[in-house]
């Protein structure tokens, strides 16, 4: 379905945002993504963002020990978000980025870029932009806690540090990574937590979900049965306000 299929929300009308957020190979993305759509919203991953910025700045200034929060705000000026079937995804002058910024120089650089106080503002305004036309589900670290704290829905994703660098070596190389190759990723992955972790917070009102035992259509369909529950809600309050 186009995202033209689905109405526009009229200024000022309840739309629905949804919270995804968790720590690095969490699963955030790929299952937000099937979230929405199962549930009939866009996805959003606002890490996308981070790594766009990160991009259109190696782009323009390929010497990362001179990259400023200043010369970072002028580079995302190219940045925009193109409207996909299930979603919006980031593109530099309207052109396609997805192989770019999933690359190891935008994973290198891009915790720095996220650390930004003025790039953050940056990606935030970009989310709740679209937040106001349509029902989103949103992935990343913050968004139930800064972006969105109202969320009619927020989910914490987490997952043992192993069976995280075991899920995304399986996926990476198509095939059984080796207890070697996952202990390596494992380490990899928790400095990068601690590098995330001021911005990785569980907000109070969270539901956490533990999805080390879980496969990926069962954190879908559990997620997809809270979505259903949020809209219940926000339905009652609608109509308690309305009458
Ligand atoms: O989820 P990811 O690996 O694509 O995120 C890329 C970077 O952006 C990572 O350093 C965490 C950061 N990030 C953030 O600080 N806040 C978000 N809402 C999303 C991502």
């Amino acid at each position: 379905m186009a995202p033209g299929a689905k109405p526009d929300r009229v200024a000022g009308e309840n739309r629905l945002v949804v919270a995804i957020d968790g720590p690095a190979a969490s699963g955030k993305s790929s299952t937000a993504h099937r979230v929405a759509m199962r549930a009939g919203l866009y996805h959003v991953d606002s890490g996308a963002l981070y790594r766009a910025a990160t991009a259109a700045e190696l782009r323009v200034q390929p010497d990362v020990s001179r990259w400023t929060e200043a010369g970072l705000l002028t580079a995302v000026g190219v940045v925009g978000l193109e409207a996909r079937a299930t979603g919006f995804r980031p593109t530099i002058s309207g052109g396609d980025i997805e192989a770019e910024i999933r690359g190891a120089g935008v994973t290198r650089h891009v915790s720095l870029v996220a650390q930004m106080p003025g790039i953050r503002a940056w990606v935030n305004e970009q989310i709740r932009a679209l937040a106001r036309r349509y029902d989103i589900v949103v992935d990343g670290r913050d968004i139930g806690t800064v972006v969105f704290p109202d969320a009619a829905l927020k989910v914490f994703l987490v997952a043992d540090p192993w069976e995280r660098a075991r899920r995304r070596l399986s996926e990476r190389f198509e095939r059984q990574p080796t207890e070697a190759e996952i202990a390596e990723e494992t380490g990899r992955l928790v400095q990068r937590d601690a590098r995330d972790a001021t911005q990785t917070v569980q907000a109070k009102d969270a539901i956490l979900i533990d999805t080390t035992a879980l496969t990926q259509e069962e954190q879908v369909s559990r997620i997809v049965a809270l979505v259903d529950a949020a809209r219940g809600r926000e339905l009652d309050r609608g109509s308690a306000g309305g009458g």
